[in-house]
């Protein structure tokens, strides 16, 4: 069962662009999408752990700040020709507030 958390409101984050929260020794990265959508991904790119939060939301893609990887947001799966993945976070919105699991 999932064990869900407040972030902040969907408000708080401006569309397009991430809040982070931390978790522990993990930093998580929350993206909100351009149609109200919200995404959750580790903020460490599996590349040279770039800050993902700080790079270019690109449909349900973002783009590394670092060296412009692209990651699929849902999958958190690096689009070829690059490889890796990066761990996603089921996140929700309910009543204007963004839930996170950590599950
Ligand atoms: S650190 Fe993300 S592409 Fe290099």
């Amino acid at each position: 069962m999932n064990n869900w958390i407040e972030v902040c409101k969907l408000d708080e984050i401006p569309r397009s662009a991430a809040r982070t929260v931390r978790a522990g020794d993990t930093v998580i990265a929350i993206f909100r999408l351009s149609d109200d959508r919200v995404k959750a991904v580790e903020n460490r790119c599996p590349h040279r752990q770039g800050p993902l939060a700080e790079g270019i939301v690109s449909g349900d893609d973002i783009l590394c700040p670092l060296h412009n990887w692209r990651i699929h947001l849902d999958s958190g799966e690096v689009a070829p020709p690059d490889e890796g993945c990066v761990k996603t976070y089921a996140v929700k919105i309910e009543d204007g507030q963004v839930l996170l699991s950590l599950a």
